[in-house]
């Protein structure tokens, strides 16, 4: 693997070699010792032109388990509030000789732009661009849903059977795009549930199942609900008329909640707006495995950097 840009393109087998990669790295981060020293010499820039707190901090905590120089680098406060180009930055981070950049973009399509421009010869990692991806979401998602069910046996397993409620704002979800590619590859069922201003208009090409009633939906006792967040710095309309409507009729409510099977992960991205999307009892509760996704992002992350810059692009002991 040269760059990881999306999980539209990634094969079930590429996927599930990572996610056992990640396995080894998380039993690493239950030692006392949680450092390797795999990518020593190497250099990681995270170069950030969008806010993010828990994906830029996971980022780094992943970069220097594997003993690699960390370089962060956020859009604000840089020459590219004055103006400066993509290509640029990009120039300056190749004379600083970086081996892996991770960024984070408002422009759907920067990483690849970044990736496929010959400006850098870095592994680039997609850590979010505009709309489009997050597959180290996706990603570190799949992980927790294969350890919750599959525990210790987890190694070499897909997702084969289970069935996954994605709701909310699907329309400005890199999150959702990335799972719905990655789990379906992995043989899970997605359903999409949100209003339907908050869906794409045409999602025919979409392997997932799309719907509008999310009692329905959770009816059938879904093994997975993974909640969005409303993303309101997105939104330049009113997709909805008001916040307590919507929490009545699209959040994970106390009620929705209670008659939810106790097996049914309750998943969230974050950041969470609780008491709109999600109630703080679903978010907080043993179903809930949202602090197991933030842990399990570092180790998701240190296999996806592994795989990138470890080997073949140089000193490979
Ligand atoms: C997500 C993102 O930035 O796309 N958050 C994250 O990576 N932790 C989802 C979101 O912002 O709602």
């Amino acid at each position: 693997m040269r760059h990881l840009l999306s999980t539209k393109e990634l094969s079930r087998d590429d996927a599930i070699a990572l996610l056992d990669v990640a396995e080894d790295m998380a039993a690493v981060q239950e030692r006392e010792m949680k450092k390797l020293p795999t990518l020593r010499g190497r250099t990681v820039v995270n170069l950030f032109f969008e806010d993010s707190t828990r994906t830029r901090i996971s980022f780094e905590a992943a970069a220097k388990r594997l003993s690699a120089d960390v370089i962060n680098f956020s859009a604000k406060g840089s020459s590219v509030s004055k103006g400066e180009s993509l290509k640029d930055t990009a120039q300056t981070l190749q004379a600083m000789g970086a081996d892996g950049v991770v960024i984070r973009h408002h422009a759907s399509g920067a990483p690849q732009t970044l990736a496929m421009s010959g400006w850098i010869d870095a592994g680039v990692v997609n850590a979010g661009d505009g709309t489009h991806e997050h597959p180290t979401q996706a990603l570190l998602d799949a992980f927790t849903i294969r350890r919750r069910l599959h525990g210790a046996t987890s190694r070499g397993r897909g997702l084969d059977g289970v069935h996954v409620v994605i709701v909310g704002d699907i329309l400005h979800s890199r999150v959702a795009r990335s799972n719905v590619w990655l789990l379906t590859t992995l043989g899970a069922t997605v359903e999409l549930v949100a209003p339907p201003t908050l869906l794409p208009v045409d999602t025919t090409a979409w392997p997932a199942r799309v719907g509008y009633d999310l009692d329905a939906s959770l009816a059938g006792g879904p093994d997975v609900v993974m909640m969005l967040r409303i993303q309101a710095e997105r939104m330049h309309a009113a997709f909805f008329p008001n916040s307590r409507e919507y929490a009545r009729t699209w959040g994970l409510d106390d009620a929705r909640f209670d008659r939810l099977p106790p097996t049914t992960m309750v998943m969230h991205p974050g950041p969470m707006n609780r008491g709109l999307e999600i109630a703080a009892r679903a978010a907080d509760s043993p179903q809930s495995t949202v602090r197991e996704q933030v842990a399990n992002g570092v180790s998701v992350r240190m296999a996806a950097l592994y795989l990138l810059l470890s080997g073949e692009r140089g000193d490979a002991a």
